[in-house]
C-alpha cells in the first residue's frame, strides 16, 4: 500500500491519518452528546428563609404555586394540599437557568425542560427533576420556613 504525494511530504501515514481522523470524530460525538447530560446545576446548596403566606396570594387555593425568593436562591412553592406546602430550587437542574411559574408547573427558558407541580421533569430538554426542600409550616403565625 502506498501512501499519496501529500502524505509522503508531511511524514503522515495513512494510519496516522485514520487514528487521528477517529479521535477527532469521536470528540464530536461525546460533545454532541453533552447537551443531554444533567449537568447538575441544582442551584444553592442552603436554603432558610422564613416567608409570610400572607404575602402570596396565589398560595390560599390548592395547586396555587409563587415564588417567594429570587436572585441568587430562586424558590418557588406549591401549595399541594389545604395544608401542605413544597418548596423548590428554580435553578433549573440542566445548567442553571432560573426556571419560571407556567400554568401548573414550571419551565426553564433556556431549553425548554418543564416540571410539574411536583417537581418532576415533564419535558424538553431531559434532566433530572427540581430540587426539593424542607417547609415547616407554622399555621398560628402564618409562616412557612423553607430549609434545606
Ligand atoms: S438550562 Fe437547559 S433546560 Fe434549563
Amino acid at each position: 500500500m502506498s501512501d499519496c504525494s501529500s502524505c509522503r511530504s508531511t511524514g503522515v501515514t495513512r494510519r496516522d491519518f485514520l487514528a487521528r481522523s477517529s479521535v477527532v470524530a469521536l470528540t464530536a460525538v461525546l460533545a454532541a452528546c453533552g447537551d443531554d447530560s444533567d449537568d447538575g446545576a441544582t442551584g444553592p446548596t442552603t436554603v432558610n428563609l422564613t416567608v409570610a403566606l400572607s404575602n402570596f396570594p396565589t398560595l390560599g387555593t390548592v395547586g396555587g404555586i409563587a415564588v417567594v425568593s429570587s436572585g441568587s436562591t430562586p424558590v418557588a412553592v406549591v401549595r399541594s394540599a389545604t395544608a401542605t406546602y413544597r418548596a423548590f430550587s428554580l435553578s433549573c437542574p440542566h445548567q442553571g437557568t432560573t426556571v419560571s411559574v407556567s400554568g401548573t408547573g414550571f419551565r426553564c427558558p433556556n431549553h425548554g425542560a418543564t416540571f410539574n407541580a411536583s417537581g418532576a421533569w415533564t419535558g424538553g430538554e431531559r434532566t433530572s427533576g427540581l430540587r426539593e426542600f424542607t417547609v415547616a409550616s407554622n399555621p398560628s403565625a402564618g409562616t412557612l420556613t423553607i430549609t434545606s
